[in-house]
């Protein structure tokens, strides 16, 4: 099957939820979440899910998921950030998908995560968190088609430039 769906990856507090909304309005796909798509089927949160059941649990179902929406219509799919830590998930993405990997700097991730209560992965320091995280997922996302930097400009001007390079890419 060809890259039909336009995919965001890339760690929490990139963007990816608030650039797939955007996206929507702008792209006539439909724009399914993993996590929300999660959280739905079971009726409670992904903290709740980690705290009952540990995260090896939430990678299997993660990866159920994302295999059924890569088998889905056309859509925009945002990741949680922990996606690419199973290759078969990278291979199938990249497979099925047009991948964007939204970053930003450490400082900013920081920022945007440090009242945040929902992440699993970031209780405690935040920071220091957010540093391993870097870390231990580094080279992870490389396999995307496009990497944008989400702490150098507006919402409004990362919407643009991922029009411009879908267009190119459509083409
Ligand atoms: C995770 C990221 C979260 C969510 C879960 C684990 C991760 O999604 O899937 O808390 O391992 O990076 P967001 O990236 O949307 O916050």
């Amino acid at each position: 099957m060809t890259k039909q769906h336009v995919i965001l990856i890339g760690l929490m507090g990139t963007g990816k939820t608030t650039v797939g909304q955007e996206l929507h309005k702008r792209i006539a796909y439909p724009w399914v979440d993993t996590d929300q798509a999660l959280e739905s089927k079971w009726g409670f949160s992904i903290a709740r899910y980690f705290a009952q059941y540990g995260e090896e649990a939430f990678r299997k179902e993660e990866t159920t998921i994302l295999k059924a929406i890569l088998d889905g219509p056309p859509s925009i799919i945002t990741t949680g950030g922990g996606i690419v830590l199973r290759q078969e998930n990278c291979e199938w993405m990249r497979q099925k998908g047009w991948v964007i990997h939204l970053t930003a700097h450490p400082e900013v991730l920081i920022q945007r995560l440090s009242h945040d209560q929902s992440r699993p992965l970031l209780l405690g320091n935040v920071a220091d968190k957010i540093w391993q995280l870097i870390k231990e997922r580094k080279g992870k996302y490389d396999f995307a088609d496009i990497t944008i930097d989400t702490s150098k400009q507006t919402i409004d001007g990362v919407i643009q430039e991922i029009i411009r390079e879908w267009q190119k890419f459509k083409r």
